[in-house]
């Protein structure tokens, strides 16, 4: 059935957890004033059109009910390209209108989204066009948090950042992002940005035990000029989760069709290093999601970890991890060992060729 077919009241999804922020924690975001929930929920793959919608609302309204208060789209987010942002509106106009003031909503632009040279990149026409359409799908006046997806090399950065401040002066957006930009790139953009009197907010960056090139310089760049730094595919696209300790099953994200993770990622060499770090994990009382996350999370530079999940005991799996963050020398010195760059960032950033 068609997302725009479903129905729209899910009686009781939403329970109204009166407790919703008492066990999360709230980090502020860079030198902003804005706290971001540590765990975010990101809705990339499974809150799509052609997913159960029953589900997709279970899964928003139980991570709000949970305390995660920010909620992380992009104008292709689902499958058919663009449908996250439409479920998501249904959820919030139909479950939680009456808490909008309570979330913090992100989008982004930045990858191909419609044909014709105006609906990729980082042009002026294309950022504002693409959040005029984002806020008509999740039928908000304004988005929280509105994202450069990716650098754009053909496009002068000035023209970006200034499309970006454009949206923030009109209203449709309070704060600034940028995604996926090297630290040079992203030195540039902080530098166009405070001459216009726009701060950026945060950076969302590919991080986790898998894929560290953040530590290399990012990190201290974004801490160095106050912005925040929101980490994505934290558990490595679910290779760090319990799931595929003896290789690929049948129901995952590596196992579907035209998938983001291909199988022939799951190599001996992975598998065995997941479950070394895994009984790691068991030794701290952990699954080994939680302890991924736990790892995102002791690094006070890091704002927020996003989490994508396929249903609702992921999140609350995932959320435990906020128990315990801290970590032994010990336990550092052990994990490194198997926390080996496994060449899974498919979203490492594109330096602009000199010439
Ligand atoms: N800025 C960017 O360029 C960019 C790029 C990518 C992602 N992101 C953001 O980051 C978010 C998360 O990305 P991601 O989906 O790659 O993140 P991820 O958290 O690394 O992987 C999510 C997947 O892991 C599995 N999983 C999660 N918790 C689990 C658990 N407790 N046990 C077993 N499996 C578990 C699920 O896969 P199954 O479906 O197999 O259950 C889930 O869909 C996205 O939604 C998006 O908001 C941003």
């Amino acid at each position: 059935m068609s997302y725009d077919k479903l129905p729209y009241k899910l009686t009781d999804s939403y329970r109204n957890n009166p407790n919703r922020y008492k066990d999360m924690v709230y980090n502020r975001c860079g030198y902003s004033g804005l706290k971001l929930s540590a765990i975010s929920l990101g809705l990339w793959q499974n809150f799509g059109g052609i997913d159960d919608f029953m589900t997709v609302t279970k899964m928003i309204c139980e991570a709000f009910d949970l305390g995660i208060t920010h909620f992380d789209l992009a104008n292709n987010y689902g499958r058919p390209s663009g449908s996250a942002e439409i479920n998501f509106g249904r959820v919030l106009k139909h479950e939680l209108k009456s808490y909008r003031h309570e979330i913090i909503i992100s989008t982004k632009a930045g990858y191909d989204m419609w044909p014709g040279p105006y609906g990729v990149g980082g042009s002026r026409k294309y950022l504002i066009a693409s959040c005029d359409q984002s806020l008509k799908k999740l039928g908000l006046d304004y988005v929280d948090i509105f994202y450069s997806h990716r650098f754009d090399p053909d496009t002068p950065l000035e023209e970006t950042m200034g499309a970006l401040a454009h949206l923030v002066n009109q209203g449709k957006a309070l704060y600034i992002g940028i995604s996926t930009y090297s630290p040079n790139q992203t030195l540039e953009a902080i530098s166009i940005l405070n001459n216009l009197g726009m701060p950026c907010l945060v950076h969302q960056a590919s991080y986790s035990l898998f894929n560290r090139w953040i530590e290399n310089e990012l990190l201290e760049v974004l801490d160095n000029n106050g912005i925040g730094c929101i980490a994505f595919s934290t558990l490595a696209q679910g290779i760090l989760s319990n799931k595929y300790l003896n290789g690929v099953s049948a129901n995952s994200r590596a196992n579907r069709a035209e998938t983001s993770l291909k199988p022939e990622i799951l190599s001996n060499s992975i598998i065995k290093n997941i479950n070394a770090l895994s009984n790691i994990a068991k030794k701290r009382g952990q699954t080994l999601s939680q302890m991924a996350l736990a790892w995102i999370q002791k690094d006070q530079r890091v704002t927020s970890a996003l989490i994508g999940v396929s249903n609702t005991e992921q999140i609350r799996e995932n959320i435990k991890s906020l128990q315990n963050v801290t970590f032994s020398e010990d336990e550092l010195i052990e994990i490194d060992q198997y926390s080996i760059d496994q060449d899974i960032n498919l979203w490492a950033p594109v330096e602009k060729e000199k010439g």
